[in-house]
């Protein structure tokens, strides 16, 4: 059994021949015929006719000759990797010293063979078109694995808005329906404190104050449905964020803000207010903080908000859990928005940076530097 038998298809193989002696050409075959190769080959001898045969064929393996009168394998090579393709290329030379073949072979070529001496060109081209395939098989696998990454992340950018708009739609309801009823019942309520007997004032009275509670709660969770920035800017939607993040946990926060107002478009906006967002949760989940704080910075066409506890600080291996999405989906976030999201370790426990790009007029300079003051008007506060 011959080598070439060992090949699992046996199609003629394409090669696609660089060399300027016929001779040369000729006997190639012949010791490729000798060795059961079976063969379908084509002589090019210049670049142009190369770039030609690359742009019309499809070859299973080119073989060059290193040095021609107009041409060299080393270009030869080139043009194989211009065009894009994978393909074995063993180069076949009379003269060429072992630095221009280590070159050669550093810089992609599969094989190096002294015309001469081919006996050893059949095995050698066999293994070129195995590794080849491998090369290409890798290749496929890498260019379906970036395909992939790339659906998820748009998939997770589609969950990202639908979930916002399912939200953003259900805090219309509860604003709208619940909002309006609780008001309509405000209002017979105080009607019969007014009109009814000494008790049943007494019981209406109590109703309203269990109803203020209510009514509060209601407007709570809108708020946390439909978030605050989309109502009432930037600013007061983070001062807002931490009022509940110190009334839930008990933990102390302060906020400083290098401007006293803020315009940003719909995306920044919903990006920072998400990132503060999440890493309050973080603080409270894992952090074992005592106090946070965080500052937003806000100049020409720049924006970084830090917010930074200390807490326990991370340990590695932290940012990758399996099963841990919020960090992760907070850089997918900024990255989207041609910013870039940082976590490491603070002076104590841990300091979450986002950067950000914005627009030149978004900001109205001013220092405030507040423990988390008082949020703005409470959106739907008519309710
Ligand atoms: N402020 C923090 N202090 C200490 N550890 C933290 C903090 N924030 C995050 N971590 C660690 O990093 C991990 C990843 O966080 P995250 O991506 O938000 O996912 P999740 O909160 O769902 O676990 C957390 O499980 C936690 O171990
Ligand atoms: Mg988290």
């Amino acid at each position: 059994m011959s080598a070439a038998d060992s090949r699992p298809s046996r199609a003629p193989l394409k090669l696609l021949v660089v060399e300027d002696s016929e001779l040369d050409f000729e006997l190639l075959l012949a010791t490729l015929a000798r060795d059961g190769l079976a063969v379908s080959a084509t002589r090019v001898e210049t670049r142009e006719q190369m770039t030609q045969a690359m742009a019309d064929g499809e070859w299973d393996a080119v073989i060059s000759d290193h040095h021609l009168p107009v041409f060299s394998s080393i270009e030869a090579l080139q043009v194989v990797q211009a065009s894009g393709r994978i393909l074995p290329f063993i180069i076949v030379s009379g003269m060429i010293g072992e630095e221009t073949a280590v070159a050669a072979m550093k810089s992609g070529a599969d094989d190096y063979l002294v015309k001469g001496r081919l006996a050893r060109l059949v095995p050698a081209l066999l293994n070129a078109l195995s590794a080849a395939q491998a090369r290409r098989e890798r290749q496929r696998a890498i260019t379906a694995l970036e395909e992939s990454e790339q659906r998820l992340r748009r998939l997770l950018a589609h969950m990202e808005t639908v979930v916002d708009e399912e939200r953003a739609a259900i805090a219309r309801e509860v604003h709208d329906d619940v909002g309006g009823m609780l008001t309509a019942l405000r209002f017979d309520l105080s009607w019969i404190e007014r009109n009814g007997d000494a008790r049943s004032a007494e019981r209406a009275r109590h109703a309203m104050s269990t109803l203020a509670q209510v009514m509060q709660t209601a407007q709570r969770i809108q708020r946390n449905l439909r978030p605050p920035v989309l109502d009432a800017g930037l600013l007061p939607a983070l001062d807002w964020q931490l009022e509940e993040f110190k009334r839930r946990t008990g933990i102390a926060a302060s906020f400083s803000s290098n401007v006293e107002t803020l315009e940003l478009a719909a995306d920044p906006a919903m990006t920072v207010y998400r990132t503060l967002q999440e890493s309050l949760i973080n603080v409270a989940k894992h952090a074992q903080a005592g106090s946070v704080r965080v500052d937003l910075i806000a100049s020409a066409g720049q924006l970084s908000l830090e917010i930074s506890d200390d807490g326990r600080g991370m340990v590695a291996g932290d940012l990758d859990k399996p099963t841990s999405f919020g960090l992760r989906g907070l850089a997918e976030r900024a990255e989207r928005i041609g910013g870039w999201l940082d976590v490491s370790p603070g002076e104590r426990g841990t300091c979450v940076l986002l950067s950000i790009p914005i627009a030149d007029a978004a900001t109205a300079a001013g220092n405030t530097d507040t423990a988390a003051g008082d949020a703005g008007p409470a959106p739907g506060s008519s309710a």
